[in-house]
């Protein structure tokens, strides 16, 4: 680690996994680079404190019910957050600011997620800096404030669902049906003010993009918004490894890993929000026992709805399961994509989930459920070509096909060759001089001149 630059930045993570692994990720390289931090964090999916001993940690109540706090329902979660977590986190940061200065210790900055819609204001009555950070790809995050605009139009683009939608390219007709199908008015407000609030702070940080993936989603980012923009990432690759975990990873992965030949699992996992029917569940399995390829597969507990686990897969099919493959509670999924008998990841998509897999190299089966996870499969079907997409058909026979075809069949090889160089692309941008290097020297300097 660098000498302390005698400056602190303060960061408040939205909690959830998603946002969490990209926060601390930032924490990290801010570190390392001499900033103290501090972590003021909601007492819900709190982070374990005890694996970052550098970091100073302030817990605030947020003050959901056990029940909203196990709800299904993101939008309505962050909404009960924002609502809950203002007073707190204004008496915490307060406090916090007057004893930095009896302490005679500087707090350059606020950074915390676009989702934190009151930390604006405050950050301005308090005279504090705000930079925001923002986990999508950043052609989501810059594409998506015409959504609310498309439902108002009632915007129903029932034909030709395979054409492109010309309003939010490269996602196809059914896909932006199938956003807009989670649009409500709740929603639609809350983007409203995420767009106001970030064009009002002090900088957007993409925590996990470069040039290399965004070049133009960057330039109409910097237009737009006419605040600086930092696109720092793939920053796991600075520091690997996923200490921020909510989850109790199972570790026996990398073992029966060993066990594998080269490039010849296929990893399968949907993150940390998304759930699947129990007709999901029995159809992913057959495709995958029926491929007859070996797999790895996290099922988070609770994530088939209904169920508390797998208890739904017949045991005669659990046994012929076991012959080929492992199902986990989670995962140390970075080192998973890392590793050498690792040869596709079948995924919904979630921003980090791709990130992580391209830098590894490995292709991908599309199989995104909502929201970003849409676009980014598109990009990774149709724009860079560096997997196949299911096209919404988790069916046993079409999850067969695209598994043997991505891990035996010449079309996966050519896809593994071609992400092969994106992944070589991509990993030169974090390297000196290369394109997210030199962004976040300039977040650095930006940071130190509050
Ligand atoms: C959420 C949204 O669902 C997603 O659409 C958005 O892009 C980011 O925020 P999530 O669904 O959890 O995220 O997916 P993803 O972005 O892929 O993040 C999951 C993180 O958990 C990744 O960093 C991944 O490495 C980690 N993970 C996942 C594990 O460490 N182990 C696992 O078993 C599964």
């Amino acid at each position: 680690m660098e000498k302390s630059n005698g400056l602190r930045v303060v960061l408040f993570p939205l909690p959830i996994q998603g946002c969490i692994n990209p926060m601390f990720q930032l924490a990290k390289i801010l570190h390392s680079r001499g900033f103290s931090i501090t972590v003021i964090h909601t007492r819900f999916n709190a982070p374990k404190a005890s694996n970052h001993p550098l970091y100073t940690f302030l817990e605030i109540p947020d003050g959901l019910s056990e029940a909203e706090a196990s709800t299904q329902d993101v939008t309505l979660l962050l909404t009960l957050l924002n609502r809950s977590c203002e007073s707190p986190f204004r008496d915490c940061l307060t406090k916090l600011l007057r004893s930095s200065e009896e302490e005679k210790q500087r707090i350059s900055c606020l950074i915390d997620d676009a989702g934190w819609i009151f930390t604006q204001p405050l950050a301005w009555s308090l005279n504090l800096p705000r930079l925001v950070t923002n986990t999508y790809k950043v052609s989501f995050f810059v594409g998506h404030f015409v959504i609310p605009e498309l439902s108002r139009e009632r915007y129903l683009p029932l034909q030709e669902q395979d054409e492109p939608a010309e309003e939010f390219p490269p996602l196809k007709k059914k896909d932006l049906l199938q956003i807009l199908d989670g649009e409500t008015e709740v929603l639609n407000s809350y983007s409203d003010m995420i767009l106001q609030t970030t064009k009002a702070s002090s900088g957007l940080i993409f925590v996990s993009s470069c040039e290399e993936l965004d070049q133009e989603s960057l330039s109409q980012a910097r237009k737009d918004y006419q605040i600086p923009v930092f696109a720092i990432g793939p920053s796991h690759i600075y520091f690997p490894g996923s200490s921020s975990s909510l989850f109790t990873v199972d570790e026996t992965c990398i073992q029966w890993l060993d066990k594998q030949e080269d490039n010849s699992v296929i990893y399968v996992s949907f993150g940390s929000v998304v759930n699947i029917s129990e007709t999901e569940l029995l159809e992913i399995a057959w495709g995958l026992r029926n491929s007859d390829q070996p797999f790895l597969w996290v099922v988070r507990v609770g994530m088939v709805n209904g169920n508390k686990w797998v208890e739904a897969i017949p045991e005669e099919l659990m046994e012929r399961l076991k012959e080929k493959g492992k199902i986990v509670k989670w995962a140390p999924q970075q080192e998973v994509l890392k590793h050498r008998a690792t040869g596709g990841f079948l995924t919904h998509n979630g921003w980090n989930s791709t990130v992580e897999s391209v830098c590894e190299g490995v292709p991908m089966i599309c199989v995104p459920s909502v929201w970003d996870q849409l676009l980014n499969a598109r990009f990774v079907s149709d724009v860079w070509m560096v997997g196949l997409h299911l096209e919404g058909r988790i069916e046993r026979n079409e999850i067969e096909r695209v598994v043997r075809k991505l891990l035996l069949e010449p079309e996966g090889e050519v896809i593994r060759e071609r992400m092969k160089l994106l992944a070589e692309k991509v990993g030169r941008s974090v390297k000196q001089n290369g394109s997210a290097y030199r962004s976040l020297e300039r977040l650095v300097d930006h940071i130190s001149s509050f």
